[in-house]
């Protein structure tokens, strides 16, 4: 192209747009806002905040601007909502209202503009598809069914760790392996599959790419696109990256995985150790008619997005903070020990006896909230929230983060202190039942996954601790956990080195 086209193609792009926002002013109609800094003609509030809605930077200016703010990214209407009252009414109260989801240009391309479940509108796709996996994946005959898998995994963890000299001098990233650990319990549960080893050449295919769908949809990159939709046409190129990632993602899924298991489930249908594994379920969906051969892929997708990473950065910030914390580490430790014996195994079924245990999953989910904005909601049509006009399909983030950190609400957040949910917060769970913790939702669009979440993460991290002292790299008394900013989850900036010292029993 040459420079004067470019010049041209700008020029018409900037009176596109100044024209498309004097006309929307024009037929606007006066709505009254939730408060918001004064936005600037095309960008609204872009400039002055950035591409990074970070669950801190969003407490700064919930503390300038109150618990319900709103800015104009460009065309874009995103609302804040930053205390326990107004979260009641945006997800259990007006749970319809504002039940939908959020999507955007590449979301579209990765949902198929909302096949799946997880982004696709609150409506009557959204209740078939919830419907359709709430048996193979949701209900406590799937943790009964898989449990001692978990179990299998966990002990598989331990004696690879025992086996690596480093663990016990310079240290490993135990990551990498609970990576391993997490997919094989997922895949488990949906395929009755697992992979042997970190080396496994389909496991690093399907680890590479649902990397690359992380990467992409999780940028900033492409904020712009999303912002200003005349600037679309520019974003062609992120978008065929998303659409080829997309396409090689599905085919692994439908090669490798559904089309292998339907041919080891014919004629009869059983799986590992002779029951039905979820994928059994979902054909058998698909062959009445009820969901079409694209949403079985939706679904598997689904799985890979919300459950493993989610699981897994859990599990290594509760890692993390139990090596910064001896004093918590040894008191979880002889928790176990003196609960169910030396040596005895950690198992689902005895996790209900181990109230400390449950107690540091959930201060680890209440300090790193994998999740901190919950997956962003939506109001498909024009909506009221706190006597303020919520415009139709604005994006509402609810800082959960916020809500559990909050000074104003609990007693010292920023301690590490699992204690409290024993003491002053024992009443409070995981599941919403306080809209001051809301870590995995509440209401409608609340996380299914809970169910597998909760006592995977008890039997990793327990076993972890009763068979290894958890210990900063040697010259180190404590491992970063710095946070890595996205658009969804939060990380660990950088991945830890840990020591592991086998326990002699
Ligand atoms: C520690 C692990 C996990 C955390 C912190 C977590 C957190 C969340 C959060 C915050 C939401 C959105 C709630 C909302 O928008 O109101 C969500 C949705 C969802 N999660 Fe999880 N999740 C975890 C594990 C899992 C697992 C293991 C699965 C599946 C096996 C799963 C499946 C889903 C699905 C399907 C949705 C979408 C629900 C809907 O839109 O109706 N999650 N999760």
């Amino acid at each position: 192209m040459d420079l004067l086209l470019v010049e041209k193609s700008l020029i018409a792009v900037f009176v596109a747009v100044v024209l498309a926002t004097v006309v929307s002013k024009l037929r606007g109609k006066k709505l009254k806002l939730p408060p918001s800094p004064i936005p600037i003609p095309i960008f609204g509030n872009w400039l002055q905040v950035g591409d990074d809605l970070n669950h801190r930077k969003l407490v700064d200016y919930a503390k300038k601007f109150g618990d319900l703010f709103l800015f104009k990214m460009g065309q874009r209407n995103i609302v804040v909502v930053s205390s326990p009252d107004l979260t009641k009414e945006v997800l259990h109260t007006q749970g319809v209202e504002f039940g939908s989801r959020h999507r955007n240009m590449v979301y579209d391309i990765f949902t198929g503009k909302g096949q799946d479940m997880v982004f696709t509108v609150y409506g009557e796709h959204w209740r078939k598809m919830r419907r359709i996996m709430t048996v193979p994946f949701f209900t406590n005959k799937v943790v009964q069914q898989n449990h001692e898998g978990w179990e299998f995994e966990a002990a598989s963890v331990v004696e690879d760790v025992k086996k690596n000299p480093d663990a016990a001098t310079k240290g490993i990233v135990v990551r990498k392996r609970l990576q391993l650990m997490v997919y094989n319990n997922m895949f488990g549960i949906m395929f009755g599959k697992r992979f042997e080893s970190e080396d496994d050449p389909l496991f690093l295919r399907l680890k590479f790419l649902n990397g690359e769908r992380g990467r992409l949809t999780q940028s900033f990159e492409y904020n712009y696109g999303d912002f200003i939709p005349i600037l679309r046409p520019f974003l062609r190129g992120y978008l065929k990256i998303c659409q080829d990632v997309k396409d090689r993602r599905f085919a692994l899924f439908k090669k490798y995985f559904v089309d292998d298991r339907k041919q080891v489930a014919t004629p009869k249908p059983t799986g590992v150790g002779g029951l039905k594994c979820a994928i059994d379920h979902i054909l058998e969906a698909q062959n009445k008619g009820e969901i079409n051969e694209d949403n079985v892929l939706y679904i598997v997708e689904n799985i890979n997005v919300a459950a493993i990473e989610t699981t897994l950065t859990s599990m290594e910030w509760g890692i993390a903070e139990l090596v910064n914390h001896p004093d918590i580490q040894s008191k979880l430790r002889n928790e176990i020990d003196t609960v169910l014996g030396l040596g005895v195994q950690v198992t689902e079924p005895e996790l209900h006896r181990l109230p400390y245990l449950q107690a540091v999953i959930k201060e680890t989910i209440r300090r790193r909230m994998a999740v901190p904005l919950l997956v962003p909601h939506m109001n498909l049509k024009d909506a009221k929230l706190a006597g303020y006009d919520i415009p139709e399909e604005s994006r509402i983030l609810i800082n959960a983060w916020w809500l559990a950190n909050n000074p104003d609400s609990w007693n010292s957040p920023e301690e590490f202190r699992p204690e409290r949910f024993l003491e002053e917060e024992a009443h409070v769970e995981a599941n919403g039942n306080d809209f001051r913790y809301v870590p995995f939702g509440a209401g409608r669009r609340s996380c299914p996954g809970i169910i597998l979440a909760l006592p995977i993460l008890g039997i990793t991290i327990g076993r972890l601790v009763q068979n290894f002292e958890l210990l900063p790299p040697p010259g180190q008394s404590k491992i970063d956990t710095s946070e890595k900013r996205g658009q969804f989850s939060l990380q660990i900036l950088n991945q830890s080195t840990i020591v592991m010292k086998p326990r002699a029993f």
